[in-house]
């Protein structure tokens, strides 16, 4: 007998209300956060030339995208941070004057629901550029830790909802959450950048924050893109160490990676749809060679399927107007 007549997939596709019910993936607007560039100044909105529709902003402007974020059920922020000024321990990283502070000062008044995670790191704050600091031309680990640590306590005190460390030095995670603890911040989660590559998909974001290494590259702490078994080994350390989330980063070309963290770890697994993933997906659209709209769809949609609970990116604001049919 011929089985082609018993097995016919596609009576599940006939109508558009049958193909919701047995849709696997479901995205939403909550599961996503919206990475912001604040920066010092009065009525700055400069666009980033290679990230269409990012902005730098200048508190004023970010009062208005943060509303905009809220008025569209987005339940959340990552906020970057670009300093006045550069220094080779990045002071400005931990100034309780700090832009990350000031920023999350005034979004939390604003809008108190509103979840503001702070990017925990030195580069955008180091005048070489570094996620750590530099001895005899090394980014050493430890000396690194305290800042980092110190860095994380100010983003708390400042009213930071979550804490993200992504410098990728060893021990982050011990070291900020026993900072946390004995400063009081105890309640404060981590969502750890665990499983950070080193990625030429970082390039338009370093731009756009002005903190590329100003000597050699971040190999010696990020992650070889062709490893998969030490991102397991990443994950286990940091879940050890007390995360409360893990971040794969990039995320497009590394699905299977969130899917393996998905399935060997128990803790919510955000995926981070980095600038140059943006990037191009902007600039094939504004070429009219994609469709904007089906294409992040599609792009966002594949990193929930692949395990991601929670999606960082610079779509946020667009995906949830269109999951909304606006
Ligand atoms: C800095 C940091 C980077 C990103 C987030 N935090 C870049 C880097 O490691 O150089 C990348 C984000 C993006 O590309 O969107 N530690
Ligand atoms: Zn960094």
């Amino acid at each position: 007998m011929d089985t082609i007549n018993f097995r016919r997939n596609r009576r599940l596709r006939n109508v558009s209300g049958i193909r919701s019910m047995v849709r696997e993936t479901i995205l939403k607007k909550e599961d996503l956060i919206y990475p912001i560039f604040v920066v010092e100044g009065n009525s700055v909105k400069n666009e980033i030339p290679s990230m269409p529709g990012i902005y730098h902003l200048s508190l004023d402007n970010l009062a208005i995208e943060v509303d905009e974020v809220v008025s569209l059920g987005i339940p959340s922020i990552i906020l970057f941070g670009l300093p006045n000024s550069k220094d080779d321990v990045g002071s400005e990283a931990y100034s309780d004057d700090g832009i990350v502070q000031k920023a999350t000062r005034f979004v939390k008044e604003r809008h108190p629901d509103l979840v503001v995670i702070a990017d925990t790191c030195l580069c955008q704050y180091t005048d070489h550029g570094h996620c750590g600091i530099v001895r005899d031309g090394q980014v050493v680990n430890d000396e690194s830790l305290d800042l980092l640590t110190k860095t994380a306590i100010s983003q708390a005190k400042a009213g930071a909802d979550i804490i993200a460390p992504s410098n990728m030095m060893d021990g982050f995670v011990a070291a900020i959450r026993q900072g946390l603890d004995a400063a009081g911040f105890g309640d404060i989660p981590i969502m750890s950048y665990a499983v950070k590559y080193s990625s030429a998909y970082y390039g338009p974001f370093r731009q756009a924050a002005n903190s590329s290494p100003q000597f050699g590259d971040r190999k010696t702490y990020q992650m070889d893109p062709a490893n998969r078994i030490e991102a397991i080994r990443e994950a286990e350390s940091d879940v050890m160490e007390g995360a409360d989330f893990l971040i794969v980063k990039p995320a497009l070309s590394y699905l299977d990676i969130i899917r393996d963290v998905k399935n060997n770890f128990t803790l919510p697994v955000v995926a981070y749809n980095v600038s140059g993933e943006y990037s191009m997906v902007k600039a094939a659209a504004l070429n009219g060679w994609i469709n904007e709209e089906e294409v992040v769809i599609e792009t966002l949609t594949s990193m929930k399927r692949a395990g991601a609970d929670i999606i960082m990116t610079y779509h946020a604001k667009d995906a949830a107007r269109w999951l909304e049919g606006k």
